[in-house]
């Protein structure tokens, strides 16, 4: 299920990352507050489980957090989500994934993996500011579902049509959450109107 975030903050730290002048330091830390803002909306669904706990004052029933949280940025340019997100949930651990598309067939290589021990536990969330055909993200799920996760959720912050069909196609059972919904993908596979490359601007290797 396709989960468009909207929020005046997020429209205007999007507008940020999208402008072309913004510098590599204000894109870094506006992709971290974007991250954040969108933490909220993805941790509505997390269950609780009933604990009691004593105040200064009695005991109280209470609630905590029933699973635990692991977080997978897809390298390079989901590393720009990771802080944002795990400042709100600190007690999540975090596996990394290496992907690349080829750049003639666009077509998603995994160069890395090192995942935590409890995927088959925990509410996994891909992390990935850009998701333009969805290869990388599907691979990345398919990955992780070779590894044991159950219950994946797709965070990225900007994505195009045919990134979205394509996750509803090959992982039904995958929420995915998106800050906007962009009109196309051009014939070199970037999202239009988009931010351009992710990984160069987040990381000034371009
Ligand atoms: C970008 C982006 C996604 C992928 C999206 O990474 O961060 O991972 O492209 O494209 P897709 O939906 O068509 O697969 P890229 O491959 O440029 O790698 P990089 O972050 O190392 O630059
Ligand atoms: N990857 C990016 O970084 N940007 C796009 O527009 C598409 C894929």
């Amino acid at each position: 299920m396709l989960n468009l975030l909207k929020h005046p903050l997020l429209t205007h730290k999007l507008a940020i990352l999208r402008r072309k002048e913004t510098t590599t330091k204000d894109f870094r830390e506006t992709l971290d507050e974007i991250a954040g803002l969108m933490a909220y909306e993805i941790t509505r669904d997390l269950p609780l489980k009933n604990i009691i706990v004593e105040t200064p004052l009695s005991e109280c029933k209470t609630q905590e957090l029933a699973r635990e949280v692991v977080l997978i940025p897809v390298l390079r340019a989901g590393l720009g989500m990771v802080d944002g997100i795990s400042n709100l949930i600190p007690t999540a651990r975090v596996g990394h994934i290496g992907m690349y598309r080829d750049h003639e067939t666009l077509a998603p290589n995994t160069y890395y993996s090192k995942f935590p021990d409890n995927l088959p536990e925990a509410v996994v969330m891909v992390l990935d500011p850009m998701l333009a055909t969805g290869g990388s993200a599907s691979a990345t799920i398919k990955v992780l579902k070779d590894h044991g996760a159950r219950t994946i959720k797709l965070v990225c912050v900007v994505g195009a049509p045919e990134g979205v069909e394509l996750i509803q196609k090959d992982h039904p059972d995958v929420q995915i959450y998106l800050a906007a919904l962009d009109e196309k993908l051009n014939d070199i596979g970037y999202i239009v109107p988009g931010l351009g490359d992710a990984g160069d601007r987040l990381f000034g290797t371009k």
